[in-house]
């Protein structure tokens, strides 16, 4: 594939798709000619394989990174009344899993450092009626599970990884998707391991709520045509099944990619308005995103758009500010820092194949800006 500087995507499958374009096919042709499209062999053989990276005896392929979440919820019981908390910075789908659930979503501010839930804040939000912590491992790095497992301990709460950014990334050795009673990922396309369409897994060491979600997954039922539960419908189809489990294949060495390009941003720019991501320690940051921030970030990334780099912000709008969420009773000054950052994040271009030419280039320009 032709080395385009001109336009540079903060991701593309495309340079991907152009490497495993026959074995992505031979994947799909044979799902095709199986006869079997959905919850079939590939869906069972990735969920041994998958939650076995994840150290877990468990693994439940959904439609979704927000069906793995929800059902993760509906697993553990969570119903209306319920709390559960969790960031605002954070992609849409954590809270509107909780949504779904009934339940009532409660935040709690992130740390300027990391991005990730500030757990000295969230004492002071459990009341009577929290019934799960859902740590979401933002932007490719783990939340600091063993403060949250003091305090879901004390008070009797349950852990849910959000693992759908931080699929290879590891907290004190550990594989992300450890830490959690229950931890949902997605295989959305631009995820670390991402399908070409939707996809999501659940994963456990718990064989009551592996029980529980596989029949949740399909209308609760506990054989044909009989619901033991009330359920939903998010099943994994065969054909992203097929291409994931070939994608599993390369996970390791994707992420080794990723974070030597995390490396060669980290060493190379020298804007000193620019600030930097950094990796916590213990962390093993698998850099789904490389997330900087400015003060003018309007200007900074027009400039960078006028040179034909196109970043995206994860995420402009914190969640308990926008319309829909009105209702949970946040106002602005509410969650300060995720407010103030907020306004100033965004990230760089990141994906596996970024050749490192493209790479100096968004370098230079960065450094240019005055
Ligand atoms: C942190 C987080 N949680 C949940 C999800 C939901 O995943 P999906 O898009 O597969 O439903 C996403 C992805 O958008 C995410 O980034």
């Amino acid at each position: 594939m032709k080395n385009n500087l001109k336009n540079i995507f903060v991701w593309s499958y495309k340079e991907e798709y152009s490497v495993l374009r026959k074995k992505i096919l031979k994947s799909v042709d044979k799902v095709f000619k199986s006869g079997s499209l959905i919850l079939g062999g590939e869906v069972e053989n990735l969920e041994k394989k998958f939650s076995k990276t994840t150290s877990n005896k468990y693994g439940v392929g959904v439609n979704s990174g927000t069906d793995a979440l929800q059902i993760c919820l509906m697993a553990l019981g969570v119903k209306r009344g319920d709390e559960v908390i969790t960031t605002s910075n954070t992609a849409v789908p954590t809270i509107s899993a909780i949504v779904s659930c009934n339940a009532k979503p409660v935040f709690v501010d992130i740390n300027e450092k990391d991005y990730l839930i500030d757990c000295s804040k969230v004492e002071k939000k459990i009341t009577k009626k929290t019934k799960v912590i859902i740590a979401v491992n933002l932007y490719g790095q783990s939340a600091d599970y063993k403060k949250l497992n003091k305090i879901a301990k004390k008070y009797r709460i349950k852990i849910i990884e959000d693992c759908a950014q931080s699929t290879g990334a590891k907290y004190y050795n550990k594989p992300s998707g450890s830490f959690g009673l229950l931890s949902a990922f997605s295989f959305y396309p631009t995820k670390i391991l991402g399908a070409y369409g939707d996809g999501g897994m659940i994963v456990t060491n718990n064989k009551k709520y592996f029980t529980l979600s596989k029949q949740l997954r399909k209308y609760g039922m506990s054989k044909l045509y009989y619901s033991n539960v009330h359920g939903i419908n998010s099943r994994l189809d065969e054909v992203q099944a097929g291409i994931i489990s070939l994608k599993l294949k390369y996970l390791e060495k994707s992420v080794i990619s990723r974070r030597r390009i995390a490396k060669i941003y980290s060493e190379n720019i020298k804007n000193k308005e620019l600030v930097l991501p950094t990796q916590n320690k213990n962390c093993f940051h698998s850099y789904y995103v490389y997330v900087v921030r400015h003060k003018r970030r309007k200007l900074i990334m027009d400039y960078l758009k006028k040179n034909g780099i196109f970043c995206n912000i994860s995420y402009p709008f914190p969640i308990h500010l926008m319309k829909g969420y009105k209702y949970l009773g946040y106002k602005k000054g509410s969650l300060p820092i995720t407010e103030r950052l907020s306004k100033q994040i965004f990230s760089l271009p990141m994906y596996p194949e970024l050749s490192l030419k493209k790479v100096h280039k968004v370098i230079k320009l960065l450094n240019n800006f005055k």
